[in-house]
């Protein structure tokens, strides 16, 4: 094989995020917008990408100096990804990677996490490595954490395993839930968050008043221990309810932002079961689970109060060749 075009998803965060940091369950589904990435050898010694979604045209580097020097930073995660590979199995031969993606990198849906997805399974496929799942996790999550230096890997775990999952931090626990799809509006702030930072905003809180917060991460642990069993048995009331605790406690942690709140009101008020924020917080997107009847008037109103209506279906498969 000598070339290769794949796809993984962008994932949308349910519930248990910042917690999950701290080693507590949280869920998370994949949505059908996804990063393509095509892999091609070539007979040189160079590496080259293009990226249009993050404007990087024709960017060359030797397989020699892969992980050293200055790293572009819009290619971070590429490059540390081929890094931490060629460490691994090598790298026999030039490439020429060319990424695409269905969705803004501004939404949180986790495009630096399915673009390493992406590629690292898009190289085991060829040069036949037969990577398992756990393989590609390990070597994502790495990848991140090298990146990053904090995160908990349940973007890498969604893009790989895709569906709806439950999830303990570094993949402790990887478990498929028994859903096709949760009925979900999805309302983008306009704000893009930056996730590192507001890890860091609750990490301060954290160490200042360890009891409370403990407390506060064990409330968000046994609403999504309740939470995994509403979703599979599609008890959306109930759900939507555990969604607005966990958005109360999210607010306490100091994630918020009167924008997020704003959509979040705007969504309860037009008849949605819950709604709360998705992800680091401080902007980005939120999630309302809404029936069918009210999913117009939720949408309708999410726009009124400033938010970008997103359409997605959630549930959907992971990484895969195309
Ligand atoms: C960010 O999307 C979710 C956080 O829980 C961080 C992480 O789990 O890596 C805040």
């Amino acid at each position: 094989m000598k070339k290769i075009n794949v796809s993984a998803p962008g994932k949308l965060m349910l519930l248990g995020e910042h917690a999950v940091v701290y080693k507590y369950p949280c869920i998370v589904t994949a949505v059908n917008q996804r990063m393509h990435v095509r892999v091609e050898k070539t007979k040189d010694t160079l590496i080259a990408v293009n990226a249009g979604q993050v404007g990087i045209k024709n960017y060359k580097k030797d397989i020699e100096d892969i992980g050293k020097g200055d790293i572009v930073k819009e290619l971070k995660f590429i490059e540390i990804g081929l890094k931490n590979f060629k460490e691994k199995y090598g790298l026999p031969c030039g490439l020429k990677i060319t990424t695409k993606s269905d969705f803004s990198s501004k939404f949180g849906f986790g495009s630096s996490s399915a673009v390493c997805v992406c590629l690292i399974y898009a190289l085991g496929e060829l040069f036949n490595l037969n990577l398992s799942k756990r393989k590609l996790f390990e070597i994502c999550y790495k990848t991140v954490l090298d990146v990053q230096k904090v995160g908990s890997g349940f973007d890498v775990a969604s893009a790989i395993w895709g569906g709806t999952i439950y999830y303990i931090l570094g993949g402790k626990k990887i478990i498929p839930l028994k859903t096709k799809s949760v009925p979900i509006v999805v309302g983008y702030t306009g704000i893009k968050a930056d996730t590192p930072t507001l890890v860091r905003v609750v990490e301060e809180k954290y160490k200042k008043n360890k009891k409370l917060i403990t407390s506060i991460f064990s409330l968000i642990e046994s609403l999504v221990i309740e939470a995994r069993k509403r979703i599979e048995n599609k008890n959306w009331e109930r759900l939507g309810f555990l969604m607005n605790v966990n958005q109360g406690l999210l607010d306490s942690l100091g994630v918020g932002s009167v924008e997020i709140s704003n959509l979040v009101y705007a969504a309860r008020k037009a008849g949605a079961y819950g709604a709360k924020l998705s992800g680091a917080g401080g902007g980005d997107c939120i999630v309302a689970l809404t029936n069918i009847k009210y999913r117009k008037k939720v949408e309708d109103e999410i726009k009124k109060a400033g938010g970008i209506i997103l359409k997605v279906r959630t549930g959907e498969n992971g990484v895969r060749t195309d």
